[in-house]
């Protein structure tokens, strides 16, 4: 393989985010498996204001998304795009400002969430002084990653660059724009947007939210570890790349379906209905693009734990691409929406797909950026089973109890008076809950043998270097 002898990739923020991508898994899923519990046994919020679930939900929702999903995807882009692009990532000392400006991020959440301090907007409930801090950490990002792509020695640029790229300009937008607010003191501030635009702002943010953070910067994660761990080339190169205009097109017209039946003009609900339904091909189309980057390699799944984590998350992701749209037609909205079908739904993609892909990408990571093999292919084959074990519990009792209390809730008498009482459809969901919490907690058990694998790999190992590619390769 061509090298060029003195220039090595910085592994050094990989090896951080890494690191923190375990740390704040375990954090977040931990205090999802405790809300999880409190929905089944009321007494576990003591009586103290800051363990209430109304609390800890957005700690738990801020710390999985941002904090896991959120470190997974700095580690990941940093490592592919150097890689991709054969030069070390631009401005090191500013990729080192966004592991710790990040990190800041995280700690400033966890402390000021469960004192209550919250804008109420779901996934930025963070106050405005967190919120100026996140901009300036995430233009520093916007300028390593295209600082690095500016700077390649490739001609070509690697389509997972562009889902990253995709998905770093699109949060930024998102992030600033549904953050405009007037602040008060240092800990409260009002959207400048009012009544439904205020809605509709939010969750044009908040679906896009699901689109670019959750699912265009880990689609980048699919496209370019798939093909690397099954040694195989993308199954169609030119379906990733219509793959990606059409994701990006359609994801940021779907928001209006979390707003059905709402003050929100019935046009504009419509719209998010039909964009949500054509989101369908674009995301399928992905999906078959991943799973049968596989062709020819399928024996590989049965003995390589790796690849196993990084197909079934994208069938996950499937399940839960199929799911959307059909939740996003009002009539079915009727339905799921405000019960736990909707739950179901966010854990297919959050667990299964999100979860997974970035479970995957980090074993394969953790011996090239320690210089040794991972400390136990075993326990990782185990956390596989485990993790999908504990999804299918999760998301099986949520489909369940969704829909029977979406059911219970529309039940009426024949002189048009409701069946059941609000309470009877509380009753109704406990063993569901019991169940999705030990799912829950089979999949956080298993995201704890990950950490003590990672950590007996690293312990054994020493932070490795490796030299830049030469152009020609
Ligand atoms: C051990 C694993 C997990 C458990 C036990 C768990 C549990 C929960 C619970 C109990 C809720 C509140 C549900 C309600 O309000 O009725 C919730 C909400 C949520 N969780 Fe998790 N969670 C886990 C992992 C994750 C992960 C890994 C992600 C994302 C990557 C995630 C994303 C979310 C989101 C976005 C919501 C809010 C859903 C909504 O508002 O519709 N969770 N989780
Ligand atoms: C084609 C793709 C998708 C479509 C059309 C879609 C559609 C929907 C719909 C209709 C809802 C329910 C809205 C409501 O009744 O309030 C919803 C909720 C949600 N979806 Fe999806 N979904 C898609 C993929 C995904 C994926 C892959 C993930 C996760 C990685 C995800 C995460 C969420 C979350 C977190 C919510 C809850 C939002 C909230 O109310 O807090 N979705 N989605």
């Amino acid at each position: 393989m061509n090298t060029t002898s003195q220039e090595t990739y910085n592994y050094t923020v990989v090896r951080q985010f890494a690191l923190m991508t375990v740390v704040w898994g375990v954090v977040g899923m931990l205090v999802g498996v405790l809300i999880a519990a409190q929905l089944v046994w009321p007494a576990l919020n003591f009586d103290t204001a800051w363990l209430t679930f109304g609390r800890l939900r957005p700690l738990h929702t801020n710390a999985v998304i941002f904090a896991f999903g959120g470190s997974a995807l700095f580690c990941t882009s940093y490592y592919v795009v150097q890689r991709t692009c054969h030069v070390r990532l631009a401005f090191g000392p500013l990729a080192a400002f966004t592991f710790w400006g990040w990190n800041l991020v995280i700690v400033l959440a966890a402390i000021t969430l469960p004192l209550g301090i919250t804008t109420t907007k779901e996934y930025a409930e963070l106050e405005w002084p967190i919120d100026i801090l996140i901009a300036v950490v995430w233009v520093a990002y916007a300028i390593v990653f295209f600082g690095t792509i500016l700077k390649r020695r490739i001609k070509h640029i690697y389509v997972a660059n562009w889902f990253f790229g995709g998905f770093i300009l699109t949060v930024a937008i998102l992030h600033i724009f549904n953050n405009l607010e007037v602040p008060v003191s240092m800990t409260k501030s009002y959207s400048i947007y009012a009544g439904v635009q205020d809605a509709m702002v939010q969750w044009w943010y908040g679906h896009n939210a699901v689109g670019f953070f959750l699912t265009a910067g880990f689609l980048g994660i699919m496209y370019y570890f798939i093909p690397k761990q099954a040694n195989r080339p993308v199954y169609s190169y030119r379906l990733s790349v219509v793959h990606f205009w059409a994701l990006i097109f359609t994801y940021i017209w779907a928001g209006p379906h979390h707003l059905h039946y709402t003050a929100l003009p019935d046009w504009a609900q419509s719209l998010g209905m039909v964009f949500s339904i054509v989101l369908l091909a674009p995301s399928w189309g992905g999906m078959i693009n991943g799973i049968m980057t596989l062709s020819g390699a399928w024996h590989k799944l049965r003995t390589d734990p790796i690849l196993k984590f990084l197909i079934v998350s994208v069938s996950f992701y499937g399940m839960s691409t199929f799911e959307g749209p059909m939740m996003s037609i009002k009539t079915v909205n009727a339905l799921s929406h405000y019960t736990d079908w909707t739950i179901g739904h966010v854990h297919s993609g959050a667990l299964g797909w999100v979860g997974m892909v970035s479970m995957g990408a980090l074993y394969y990571l953790i011996p090239r950026l320690y210089g040794r093999e991972i400390y136990s292919v075993k326990l990782i084959d185990l956390h596989f089973w485990m993790a999908t074990i504990g999804i299918v519990l999760y998301i099986t009792a949520m489909w369940i109890s969704g829909i029977m209390q979406g059911l219970m809730w529309r039940a009426v008498n024949e002189d048009g008076t409701l069946i059941y009482s609000f309470v009877e459809t509380v009753e109704a969901m406990h063993p569901y809950y019991l169940v999705r919490f030990l799912g829950g907690l089979i999949y956080l058990s298993g995201m704890l043998l990950m950490a003590y694998n990672v950590f007996m790999t690293v312990a054994r190992g020493k932070a490795a270097e490796a030299p830049v590619l030469a152009p020609a390769h």
